[in-house]
């Protein structure tokens, strides 16, 4: 499978078909540096042998960023083309702006193929836009009461309602990861909350706060989760029942830079994969 996303050696999905995921969990719980391993994997796509971190990258999937608080995310500027990576209101409304052009196009592309055909049955690499932090983002784009701060927050839910609203066909994901991701407390819009396919819950936690994450009609074992430590629920297959524990590989720090360095030195640019295609017509 060109998608499989590799979360521990146990558990694998389609990374295709469960496109949009959430990542909740206290701080310091390994959420920001879990996703950082699944960007190593999703920039070198597709990954052949579980065994390995890396795949050949022959369908790249292509990594943009919105990371206000200028942390280990941010710094995937270095590898990442200009315009990727945003750490400030402005910088985000460019970066998502370009997203969603970049899926419109995409989408464009796509409709004028056979009846029925997606990204995920072209074979064209995935497009994935992280906003780390997502609470203290929209936090921010709520703040400010001059016309500039109303425009800037006008702009931003309209284009992340689109992006959720239209980026399974095209193959755009988008990777939400926040301290808390229900609905209420975290002006997550409900479309993206049952859109995801892939919710995590990073580490130990009260019962009512991984019920945030997951609702109540799933049981949610007790156990003592570490940092890199999670539970899951993926769509289709924990719809009812348990979600999954499973622990991300540990990596050290440098190990994992030279990871991200490898997967993504060369991968990655706006345009040559848009409209790349491996199969199908
Ligand atoms: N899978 C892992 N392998 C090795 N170290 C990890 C792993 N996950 C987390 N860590 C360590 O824990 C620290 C905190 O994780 P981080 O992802 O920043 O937490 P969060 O984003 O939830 O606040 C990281 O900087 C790293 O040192
Ligand atoms: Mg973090």
């Amino acid at each position: 499978m060109s998608y499989l996303l590799t979360l521990s050696k146990s558990l694998s999905l389609d990374g295709y078909k469960k496109i949009n995921f959430l990542c909740a969990g206290a701080r310091g719980n390994g959420k920001s540096y879990g996703t950082l391993i699944l960007v190593a994997e999703l920039g070198s796509f597709p990954r052949l042998d579980k065994n390995q971190l890396l795949g050949t990258g022959q369908l790249p999937t292509q990594i943009y960023c919105v990371d206000f608080k200028n942390s280990d995310m941010a710094r995937l500027a270095e590898f990442l083309p200009a315009g990727r990576v945003a750490t400030n209101k402005e910088e985000a409304i460019d970066v998502v702006t370009r997203y969603d052009q970049l899926m419109h196009q995409r989408l464009d592309f796509i409709k004028k193929k056979s009846f029925g055909a997606t990204a995920g049955t072209l074979g064209m690499p995935m497009y994935y836009l992280i906003i780390d932090e997502w609470s203290a983002t929209n936090a921010a784009f709520n703040q400010g009461i001059t016309r500039i701060d109303k425009d800037l927050r006008y702009k931003w839910n309209s284009l992340i309602t689109d992006i959720a609203m239209l980026n399974r066909v095209p193959g755009f994901g988008l990777g939400i990861i926040s301290q808390q991701i229900s609905v209420i407390n975290s002006g997550l819009n409900s479309s993206i909350q049952e859109e995801a396919g892939l919710k995590l819950h990073f580490g130990s936690a009260n019962m009512s706060s991984y019920r945030l994450t997951f609702g109540n009609d799933i049981q949610i074992p007790e156990m003592n989760l570490e940092t890199g430590e999670a539970y899951a629920w993926i769509e289709g297959l924990t719809s009812s029942g348990y979600v999954i524990p499973f622990a991300m590989p540990e990596i050290e720090p440098n190990k994992l830079w030279n990871y991200l360095r490898q997967s993504l030195s060369c991968t990655q640019d706006d345009e040559k994969y848009l409209f790349f295609t491996s199969k199908g017509q």
